[in-house]
């Protein structure tokens, strides 16, 4: 290969994403992380993915609970996307989140929530490929009086969505 792995993450950072954290609920309690590589699949089925590094200590309590919730994160909230991309303990210690259909951990404040089932784990090299199965879904009925953009990542800054 013409390139490494310093390449690698140089030039894809050049794709811009949005920021979401993926939570779910294990015998311990909430686990989360925040995930950019999330993307939806399907329509019908409706189908959502992201793809977690396959040793990340938040990702290997996530994958047996067979549920995950996705939850986009506003331009507003760069600090909670800080708190669920660093190793806390607990990260949800100081977050009043609540939960919905499938009982993974709704974080309050996001712009719009997928709550999923899973659907299936494919290998994706040093990462999962992960699909979930999409079981309620809404975006925050504060958005039409009180529009607030998404929070965007590029090349390992973050920021927000600027129109024309
Ligand atoms: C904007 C942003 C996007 C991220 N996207 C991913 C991702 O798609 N997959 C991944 O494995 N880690 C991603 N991370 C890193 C994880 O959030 C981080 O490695 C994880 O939370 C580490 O803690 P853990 O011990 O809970 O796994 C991202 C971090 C940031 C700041």
């Amino acid at each position: 290969m013409s390139f490494d792995g310093a390449d690698f993450r140089r030039v894809l950072g050049h794709f811009p994403t949005g920021v979401t954290v993926v939570t779910a609920m294990d015998d311990e309690g909430p686990a989360g992380m925040a995930i950019g590589s999330f993307a939806s699949v399907s329509l019908d089925p409706p189908l959502v993915m992201f793809c977690p590094a396959k040793d990340s200590g938040s990702w290997l309590r996530m994958k047996d609970a067979g549920s995950f919730c996705v939850n986009v994160l506003g331009a507003d909230q760069a600090a909670t996307c800080g708190l669920f991309a660093g190793r806390a303990e607990d990260k949800f210690e100081d977050i009043s989140w609540t939960t919905d259909a499938t009982g993974a951990p709704v974080i309050p404040g996001s712009i719009a929530v997928m709550d999923c089932e899973l659907h299936a784990i494919h290998d994706g090299g040093d990462h999962d490929i992960v699909v979930g199965l999409v079981k309620s879904l809404w975006t925050d009925p504060g958005l039409e009086e009180d529009p607030r953009g998404p929070l965007l990542f590029f090349q390992g800054r973050l920021g927000q969505f600027q129109d024309f």
